[in-house]
């Protein structure tokens, strides 16, 4: 039986006993933040197993896309160490809501066990919770399971809970017996984690809901919730002991492998790869994209790691995107989301691992340099930290290789700079605002959708964060008003500025912050005092107000542009109004083309220059959407809502303030496109006079570019292309000549080599450092064609070091090995590949003896 078949045959036994069979749902759980993935069968239940959701069934079953990564079931640093663990797999599961319970639960599970897929009774164990009487009963009485085979066993392997709240029960496992030829115990034993029993089936019984304090509360009736991990069931059937080793994953390892020209399956790396590509390849096809936090975060952890596994096989092109279509052809007809979304992965992916191969070798440059100087067992935390900050390394990636050379990572020290870093960002609190939102600031009634001035009552000030009654003249602060037409911060439109006056009273306000339902005003007292209770006139800055509207405005024309053109998968990801610029950022998988941004300015203007009426209405949220409003992904909205409708063009959810007509945005620029994370871009462009000022600025640039050139406006390009052929010529020609002088330097190193049973050795000093060092080594090779080389630099008191071995040779001796018996004569350490390696050291007076030693080195390797 093949692992489509297995999935197949589970589906259709629970069909043909009264269970629906439900599409797998995608991995980011909808409406539901308390999770990061879809990290079992039964999360897309949580609902319906706490009552507040009614299906049209009452049994279902599912093989369901989960993730195990970053969240409270994290298996992510185990990959590619044991034979089971995964970041991503699939959960064959069955579901009773308030229908059968346990009897059916356990009848079911092993009629398929032992009836479908014929294993062996003798061969399964199973558990039950330690005061189940009611589940062990059925085990023992009316399964007749040996009792020998049967354990009660404690909460923490047999009591199951979603997260730290939710859904939760007893369960009870069903356990595979590997043989006596793998090492491990039974379930419940001192070594039940080894090998040999393998838990296949979890039977959990649902009968609480877990609240934040950890209080259990009975759910509305007693539901049965099934997972049975496929890839484990898969090597049972296939009769392999490890996952890595069934059809769902050989195609994936040989496909790595052929990239690699690595032939051993078990290659802890090709492993770690194949599993990779599964989870991300669905996180992408399920709408996560890398992102700095958060779940995308989670899957640019995975891309990384994966990306230094393919370097560490010597892998030196992006190459990770290319398994797609291997995995495509496992699984692609289970789960079709993956062929509909197959473009945007590929992109991404290929995206992310050129961009991290960019400073992955810098960073690994940086570790072995580290590690050459340092002595200990753990990686200190400065390094973890600069590795994360500057070169992108995860922690986890970190940890990774250094559990390869067999030392740890310096977490605590890391976090500590982590904090710094935070603290640094905290400090910037602005206008001795609050440090924190206040919440007891009262409510302001917002007029600023109908006015620019308003009158009000002072309900509370606020002084370096602290609540007063008054602020004297000179004072930063914060004012709070029970009526105003400052427009708070919100929904990527900045805060109002203007001023609030009374008699002899001016307070300057810079901007406009929530605080709870309250606006607070943070600025400057310019003149006189003013205390809680003062009656006061508050005055928004027209100029920069309308400036501001413009571009909010501007803001949906471009949206619904961007939709039109390019597509609906184009979703707003975030956004800035400014009274100077507007910045959008969308989900969309490559950089649009000069033409798609000029044709996205041309349709925006045409709607300025229709002039459309701006109306804002107020209706229910499930109104607004019928009549296609568009509301942002992933938003909290309330029951109410607000749509702004720019003619019938543009309809969007949005407390913002607008233009009168979409006229009055002027004129409509686009000044910048640039992604910023994968799979998302950045559009900035500028509205009214700023777009104006804009086009006379690159005008009268022109213009004195000409004058600089001697060449009238209209001549530049041409007489641009000509200097610029100038100087390509010219570079060729200084790229020949450093060439003729490497070549030369080269052929006379090249001519030290020595013959050593057979091999070309050569060992020497040479000036440079870094990436020069590199490409001399590099030159060496091709000039050997076959042979062995170790390079040396010394600068002060640092030796730097590189080994390279030749493809034909690296079978027999491995360019890490070489540098590392170099190095530790000169007082450092290091490592790297069999063709490639560096090191550095830090005792120059050793290195002469160190490099007289390599060729009876490499005589006493090849004897071996
Ligand atoms: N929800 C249970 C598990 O994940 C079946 O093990």
């Amino acid at each position: 039986m093949t692992s489509a078949q297995l999935r197949a045959s589970f589906l259709e036994f629970f069909e043909r006993r009264g269970h629906t069979v439900v599409p797998s749902a995608p991995l980011v759980p909808a409406n539901d933040p308390t999770l990061l993935f879809t990290n079992a069968g039964m999360v897309p239940f949580k609902e319906v197993f706490l009552g507040r959701e009614q299906r049209g069934y009452s049994r279902a079953a599912t093989s369901q896309r989960c993730v195990r990564a970053g969240g409270k079931h994290n298996d992510l640093e185990n990959v590619g160490y044991t034979a089971r663990h995964h970041t991503f797999f699939e959960m064959l599961g069955n579901f009773s809501f308030g229908d059968y319970f346990k009897r059916e639960a356990i009848e079911y599970a092993w009629t398929f066990l032992t009836e479908v897929i014929g294993l062996p009774a003798e061969r399964l164990w199973a558990t039950v919770y330690e005061d189940d009487d009611e589940a062990a009963r059925i085990w023992l009485e009316e399964i007749g399971i040996d009792p020998a085979r049967f354990r009660r066993i404690g909460a923490h392997d047999n009591f199951w809970s979603m997260g730290d709240t939710g859904p939760c029960g007893p369960c009870s496992e069903i356990f595979y017996d590997h043989g006596p030829e793998v090492p491990g115990g039974p379930p419940g034993s001192e070594d039940q984690d080894g090998d040999r029993y393998i838990e296949v089936w979890n039977l959990v019984f649902m009968q609480y809901d877990r609240d934040a304090e950890g209080n259990l509360h009975p759910l509305p009736s007693p539901c049965v919730d099934t997972g049975m991990g496929l890839e484990r069931l898969a090597a049972v059937i296939e009769g392999v002991h490890s996952n890595f080793e069934t059809d769902l994953f050989v195609p994936l390892i040989d496909a790595a492998g052929e990239i690699a020209g690595v032939s051993d399956r078990g290659n802890a790396s090709l492993k770690v790869i194949a599993d990779h590509i599964r989870a991300c390849a669905f996180l992408l096809a399920d709408g996560v994209l890398p992102a700095t936090d958060g779940r995308g975060y989670v899957l640019r952890r995975i891309i990384r790691r994966a990306v230094r596994h393919g370097y560490q096989l010597g892998i030196e092109e992006p190459f990770f995107y290319r398994l797609v279509d291997p995995l495509e052809r496992v699984m692609g007809e289970a789960h079709p989301e993956l062929a509909e979304r197959r473009e945007l992965v590929e992109k991404i992916l290929h995206q992310e691992e050129r961009s991290f191969r960019e400073t992955l070798e810098h960073g690994l440059a940086l570790l072995d340099d580290h590690l050459a100087q340092a002595s200990g067992e753990v990686i200190d935390g400065d390094v973890v930290f600069k590795l994360y900050d500057t070169y992108g390394f995860p922690v986890d990636l970190t940890a990774d290789i250094a559990r390869e050379r067999g030392l740890a990572v310096d977490h605590d020290g890391f976090e500590r700079r982590m904090a710094e870093q935070r603290e640094r960002a905290r400090a910037a609190s602005r206008f001795g605002g609050p440090r924190q939102e206040v919440v007891d600031a009262g409510e302001s009634r917002f007029t600023g959708h109908e006015t620019l001035e308003d009158t009000g009552e002072v309900t509370a000030l606020y002084r370096d964060g602290e609540s007063v009654q008054h602020l004297e003249p000179g004072e930063e602060g914060m004012v709070v008003l029970d009526r105003t037409p400052f427009y708070a911060e919100s929904g990527g439109q900045v805060g109002d500025q203007g001023v609030i006056v009374a008699n002899g009273v001016r307070f300057r306000v810079e901007d406009t912050v929530k605080q709870g339902e309250a606006h607070g005003h943070l600025g400057r007292l310019e003149q006189g005092r003013l205390g809680v209770g003062d009656q006061v006139h508050a005055q928004v800055d027209e100029g920069t107000r309308e400036a501001t509207v413009r571009n909010h405005s501007a803001t949906h024309l471009l949206h619904k542009a961007l939709r039109e053109l390019l597509g609906d998968h184009v979703q707003q990801k975030g956004s800035l109004v400014a009274p100077d610029r507007l910045r959008f950022d969308f989900a969309h998988y490559e950089a649009p083309s000069r033409e798609q941004l000029e044709q996205i300015e041309r349709r925006v203007n045409a709607q300025i220059l229709a002039n459309l009426p701006a109306e804002a209405e107020h209706m229910a949220f499930d109104e607004a959407v019928q009549t296609g409003a568009m509301a942002l992904f992933g938003e909290k909205y309330g029951d109410t809502v607000r749509v702004v409708s720019l003619g019938d063009y543009s309809r969007e959810l949005c407390g913002g303030t607008h233009v009168r007509r979409s006229g009055d945005i002027g004129l409509f620029k686009i000044v910048e496109e640039t992604g910023v994370a994968g799979g998302v871009r950045r559009i900035e462009a500028i509205t009214g006079e700023r777009a104006v000022n804009w086009a006379q600025e690159v005008d009268g640039r022109l213009r004195r570019l000409g004058e600089l050139l001697r060449v009238s406006p209209e001549n530049l390009e041409v007489k641009a292309e000509q200097l610029a052929e100038r100087t390509r010529e010219q570079d060729k020609e200084i790229e020949r000549l450093k060439q003729k002088l490497a070549t030369q330097a080269g052929r006379s190193l090249a001519d030290e080599a020595q013959e050593v049973a057979g091999v070309r050795v050569l060992a020497a000093r040479v000036e440079g450092s870094g990436k020069g060092l590199r490409e001399t080594l590099d030159q060496l090779k091709n000039q050997l064609g076959s042979g062995v080389i170790l390079l040396a630099a010394v600068e002060g008191e640092k030796v730097q070091l590189v080994a390279g071995v030749t493809k034909d040779l690296t079978g027999r001796l491995a360019a890490g090995d070489l540098v590392n018996h170099v190095a530790i004569q000169v007082g450092g350490r290091g490592g790297g590949r069999a063709d490639f390696a560096q090191a550095g050291g830090k005792e120059p007076e050793k290195l002469d003896e160190a490099l007289r030693s390599v060729p009876a080195w490499v005589e006493a390797q090849i004897d071996e």
